[in-house]
């Protein structure tokens, strides 16, 4: 088939990563997690002290660093400024503060361009925020995958048992809550369906049931 570019967008939480890895390895796609870039830029901004909306700053900061994304076994592997950051770019931290770095013109700007240029020859399964609406605007398959807040949280518990990360159920549905509104409400590229983009509830579907849905749509453009 073609090498197609497929965009996943939607609220924290809905599974799109897992999702998107999943249909990337049965295409034998690329998968890029656009979200790990923006942690990556949260990590090293609070290691280094900077203010999180001194837009100056960070792009002097982000015009010398390097962020790289390499697929693994399991899963992918992100790399800043060629220190392995995978586990560390996932704690509550920096969590909570992406959303502030991420609402930046600057830091987008430069992010972006670095996305386009991942995905330029196609056979990549992008997911983020924006992809559909911003970075991959002509990508053949446009999916934007929610689910109820009270399932997200349930299932961000139990991916925190899963990994030993103690967690509360209340405190996570806020999380996911607070994020989201951030995501939404932000000037510059907020989260929102692109028109043209397939709306998945995934609220009462597997994981399996979900991606085979996607490998579906993306087999019919191929
Ligand atoms: O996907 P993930 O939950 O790791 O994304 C972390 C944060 O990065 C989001 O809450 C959002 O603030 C930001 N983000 C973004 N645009 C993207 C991907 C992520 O603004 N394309």
């Amino acid at each position: 088939g073609k090498n197609i570019q497929i965009a996943i967008d939607g609220p924290a939480g809905a599974g799109k990563s897992t999702i998107a890895k999943i249909v990337a390895e049965q295409l034998g796609f690329t998968y890029i997690d656009t979200g790990a870039m923006y942690r990556a830029v949260t990590y090293k901004a609070l290691k280094e002290n900077i203010q999180l909306n001194d837009e100056k700053k960070l792009e002097e900061m982000l015009l010398k660093t390097k962020i790289d994304l390499k697929p693994s076994p399991n899963g992918q592997l992100v790399f800043l400024d060629g220190e392995d950051v995978t586990k560390k770019i996932r704690s509550n931290e920096v969590t909570a503060n992406v959303p502030q770095v991420a609402s930046l013109a600057k830091v987008r700007e430069i992010l972006v361009a670095k996305q386009k240029q991942l995905a330029k020859d196609g056979a990549v399964v992008m997911d983020g925020r924006d992809i559909g609406t911003h970075v991959l605007k002509e990508a053949e398959l446009k999916i934007f995958m929610s689910a109820s807040v009270e399932e997200r949280a349930k299932r961000r518990l139990l991916d925190n048992k899963k990994r030993g990360i103690p967690s509360d159920y209340e405190q996570l549905k806020e999380e996911i809550a607070l994020r989201d509104q951030q995501d939404m409400e932000r000037k510059i590229s907020p989260l929102v369906q692109a028109e043209d983009a397939i709306y998945l509830d995934t609220t009462h579907l597997s994981i399996e049931e979900v991606a085979e849905k996607i490998l579906h749509l993306a087999k019919e453009k191929m």
